[in-house]
């Protein structure tokens, strides 16, 4: 399937974007955007907002770990969550996955397979030059990633403890599957993948390799769904810090089962 031609763009005769495909090839942009532009508006408005973060054993993802800072700018004291934000961003944004998401989705670079960008580009440095090259650091960020999958593992064990006792309450059940996609998405990873299996020349030669081995199978099982876990643990991170909000502001009330 071709491309409509230039002389085709200037008559005016092919509306942009530039493409044959007859499909609804544009809902997948359409819906990134506005997931992931929901999103990035809400963690910023509640990074920033700098209360309900905390109700009996919850505390937000968004503010976790909750760091015993306490510095102001002008009188207007600044978020705890502002000190951690940095950590799993830097995990999400240099994602292999949701790279491919978001050029395509916010730069349409291009929107979508045969489907030519709307403007033609000069110079095209890929990821070799800033600010792109620091995509690179996604294999650093994995590592900080897992650090951050067993602080917020702490937080959902200690959902489920409510005055020194063990008892389970809906607000528990959301951190315990919050905590299970995020660590999906995190070992779904393709570093992880890498550095589970890469630079092998012979798996069968050592036990260390077979075991190796085994283990980047399982992985890859996980891998062909990251797309899958990247927007399910996006999701429910949110949820999770607003159902925070909801019960430490009032709003609603935890449902406790026992
Ligand atoms: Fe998506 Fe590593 S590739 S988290």
């Amino acid at each position: 399937m071709g491309l409509p031609t230039a002389q085709g763009k200037e008559a005016g005769r092919v509306p942009l974007p530039l493409t044959n495909r007859q499909d609804t090839w544009w809902i997948r942009p359409l819906v990134t955007v506005l997931v992931l532009g929901t999103f990035v508006l809400y963690a910023t408005w509640r990074g920033l907002e700098n209360q309900f973060y905390e109700i009996g054993p919850y505390l937000s993802p968004f503010y976790s770990p909750l760091l015993p800072i306490k510095l102001n700018i002008a009188g207007w004291p600044i978020s705890p969550a502002i000190y951690i934000i940095l950590f799993p961003l830097s995990f999400r944004l240099t994602c292999y996955y949701y790279r491919l998401a978001y050029y395509r989705a916010f730069f349409w670079d291009p929107p979508a397979c045969a489907v030519q960008e709307p403007a033609a580009r000069k110079h095209y440095t890929g990821e070799r030059q800033f600010p792109f090259i620091l995509q690179n650091i996604h294999r650093f960020a994995f590592y900080i990633a897992v650090i951050f999958i067993f602080i917020l593992a702490y937080d959902a064990i200690r959902a489920f403890f409510f005055d020194g006792q063990f008892g389970v309450a809906v607000g528990s059940l959301i951190f315990l599957i919050n905590i299970v996609l995020l660590a999906l998405y995190t070992f779904s990873c393709h570093s992880f993948r890498h550095l589970i299996g890469g630079r092998i020349n012979c798996y069968s030669c050592t036990l260390r390799n077979r075991t190796r081995y085994s283990i980047w199978q399982r992985v890859s099982h996980l891998n062909e769904r990251h797309g899958l876990f990247a927007w399910a643990s996006l999701i429910a991170v949110g949820l999770t810090d607003l159902y925070v909000r909801l019960v430490a502001s009032g709003a609603i009330h935890d449902v406790r089962f026992f």
